[in-house]
This record gives C-alpha cells, sequence and structure tokens, in this order.
C-alpha cells in the first residue's frame, strides 16, 4: 500500500494569510513525499519509519508530539480502528523547514497509506483537516494552506477557515524553486512577524491588506492570462515581505539575480527567513534564469510547470 503527496508553493500571500487574507498556493507535483505500509508481525504495532532521517520510531512510545506518531493516532482515531501490525516508511524529495510544504506532504501521504491499509479512502477534506491538526505542532498557528493544497493538489485561493476555491490556471505557470540552502523554521519567523505587529499594529495591517490586494490582483491576471502582470505583482508581493521583515541577504541576492537573468518575477516563497524563492519564466527563458540562481548561490533549483 503506497501513496504520496506533493510538495507546495505559495505563489503569493503568505503571512498576510494567517490574518485572513487570501492567498494563492500551487501544488509542486515533481517534488514528492512517498508512505508505503507493509504488514509485520503479529503484536509487532505500528513502526514508523523516516527513512531519509534514519529515524524509526514505536508508535506504542512515540512523545505525543511526535508528528508522524500524532498523524497516525489522529487516523486510527478518526477511523475507529486499532493499531495495526504494520511498518510505514516514509520517503521525501522535499527539503525540510524550505517553505515548500515537508510537514504537509508527509502527514497527507502517511495519512493516505495507513488508511488505505485498512480498507479506507480519506477525501481531501478529511487528509487535509488531519494534516492540519499536526500541522499546529509544526508550526504553531498554521492558517492551514500548505495542508490544503497539498490534499487537493491543485492551485487554490486560500482563505483561513474557509473551504478552499480550486483555481483554475488555464494558461502554463512556469516556476523555478530555488533553494538558499537555509533551513528556517516556520513558527519562529511567523512568532517573529507577530510580534513586531503587536509592538505596530498600524504599520503591519497596512502591509496586509495591500498584500491581500496583490492576490486579487494576481487571481484576475492568472484569469486574463497576462503572466508579466502576475510577474510584478509577485515582485511587489516580495518588497512587502521584505517590509515585514521575513527576507535574508540570501533570499534578497537570489531573487535579484533570477529578475537580471530576465524572470518576470521573483519573490520568496513560505514563511522566509531561509528557505526558498520562486521566479516566474517563459519556457524560453528558463535556463538563463535557472543558471544565474546557481551562479548566485542556490543550492538546488527545481522547475515546476502548473497547467
Ligand atoms: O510552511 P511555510 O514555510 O510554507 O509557511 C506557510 C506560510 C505562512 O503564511 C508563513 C504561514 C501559514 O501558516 O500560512
Amino acid at each position: 500500500m503506497e501513496s504520496s503527496a506533493p510538495g507546495k508553493v505559495i505563489l503569493c500571500g503568505e503571512h498576510s494569510v494567517v490574518y485572513g487574507e487570501p492567498a494563492i498556493a500551487v501544488p509542486v507535483t515533481g517534488l514528492r513525499c512517498r508512505a508505503r505500509m507493509a504488514p509485520a508481525m503479529p503484536g509487532s504495532g505500528l513502526l514508523l519509519v523516516a527513512a531519509d532521517l534514519n529515524q524509526r520510531t514505536a508508535l506504542r512510545t512515540a512523545a505525543l508530539d511526535h508528528p508522524l506518531a500524532a498523524l497516525a493516532r489522529l487516523v486510527l482515531e478518526h477511523l475507529d480502528c486499532d493499531e495495526p501490525d504494520a511498518v510505514l516508511t516514509i520517503h521525501s524529495d522535499l527539503p525540510i523547514a524550505a517553505g515548500l510544504g515537508s510537514g504537509a506532504a508527509v502527514s497527507v501521504a502517511a495519512a493516505r497509506a495507513l488508511a488505505g491499509f485498512l480498507g479506507h479512502v480519506l477525501s481531501e477534506e478529511v487528509a487535509s483537516a488531519l494534516a492540519y491538526e499536526v500541522e499546529k505542532l509544526h508550526h504553531g498557528t498554521p492558517s492551514g494552506i500548505d495542508n490544503t493544497v497539498i490534499a487537493w493538489e491543485r492551485p487554490v485561493v486560500f482563505v483561513k477557515g474557509k473551504a478552499p476555491e480550486v483555481l483554475e490556471i488555464s494558461i502554463p505557470l512556469r516556476l523555478l524553486i530555488a533553494d538558499s540552502g537555509f533551513p528556517a523554521a516556520t513558527r519562529e519567523a511567523v512568532a517573529g512577524v507577530r510580534q513586531r505587529r503587536e509592538s505596530d499594529p498600524d504599520f503591519y495591517e497596512a502591509r496586509f491588506s495591500r498584500m491581500g490586494a496583490l492576490v486579487r490582483m494576481a487571481r484576475a491576471a492568472l484569469e486574463q492570462q497576462d503572466l508579466p502582470a502576475l510577474g510584478r505583482l509577485m515582485d511587489a508581493n516580495h518588497a512587502l515581505l521584505v517590509e515585514i521583515g521575513v527576507s535574508t541577504p540570501r533570499l534578497e541576492a537570489l531573487v535579484q539575480a533570477a529578475r537580471l537573468a530576465g524572470a518576470l518575477g521573483a519573490k520568496l516563497t513560505g514563511s522566509g527567513m531561509g528557505g526558498n524563492i520562486i521566479a516566474l519564466v517563459t519556457m524560453e527563458g528558463a535556463p538563463a534564469v535557472a543558471g544565474a540562481l546557481r551562479d548566485a548561490g542556490a543550492v538546488h533549483v527545481w522547475q515546476t510547470v502548473t497547467t
């Protein structure tokens, strides 16, 4: 029994989405987390194996806040099933703590594999809701955008607390994703923004509402198939993310390199303070931008095309 889930990038609207503004996210279908269930000896219980991290944890003895164990317990409770005698093995292509949704992808893939092993299929809603509970362990106060776009595996317009709207994209959306090589904890980036907002609410509220307006314009640009306009809106979103203090010199170097090499737009993606940037490119322009990103220090450059 095997299941997989994609990574994700936020096209625009990170951070402001925590405060009720909309955001757009797209799945990264080429970077995936895979979860496999295999039967084990009777009485052995469920063993959780994070293969890339070389970690093996028995569900019975795992701490309450162990993310994979927490997810397994939530799935068993939801399905009203006993712990099976089995091994759940996770392999992931996704860098950890890099804004690409690694935690939510593990949760969604694992939930589906465990449920499948027990003879159940989880709907998008349920997979997303279970993963959201685990996101709270990772992130503290997550908006829910990661688990949503990853469980649906479709581009979404997301507003916290509301059902996601699937966005039909009728023009290929080509993004380069460049990894700064510096992981950063979402929990800390989000907490930092919250603290700064408390000491200067007017400044932060103004930026969040501008980000929300940019997201609405980005949606219109996508609907009108106007990629140059979308690129300009991504640049403007990045400028606001710089103002709320979540960029770093390394991320700036990558964003600048992408723009100079001809990207239509570039911005950090996810919580910032490290992690990845995205650059909107044309098919013809992609190789030059990818080369410039590598020259500027990106440790990985991936390409994803959403249609
Ligand atoms: O998990 P990340 O790093 O992609 O961050 C998620 C986006 C934030 O808006 C910063 C946080 C959230 O919960 O929406």
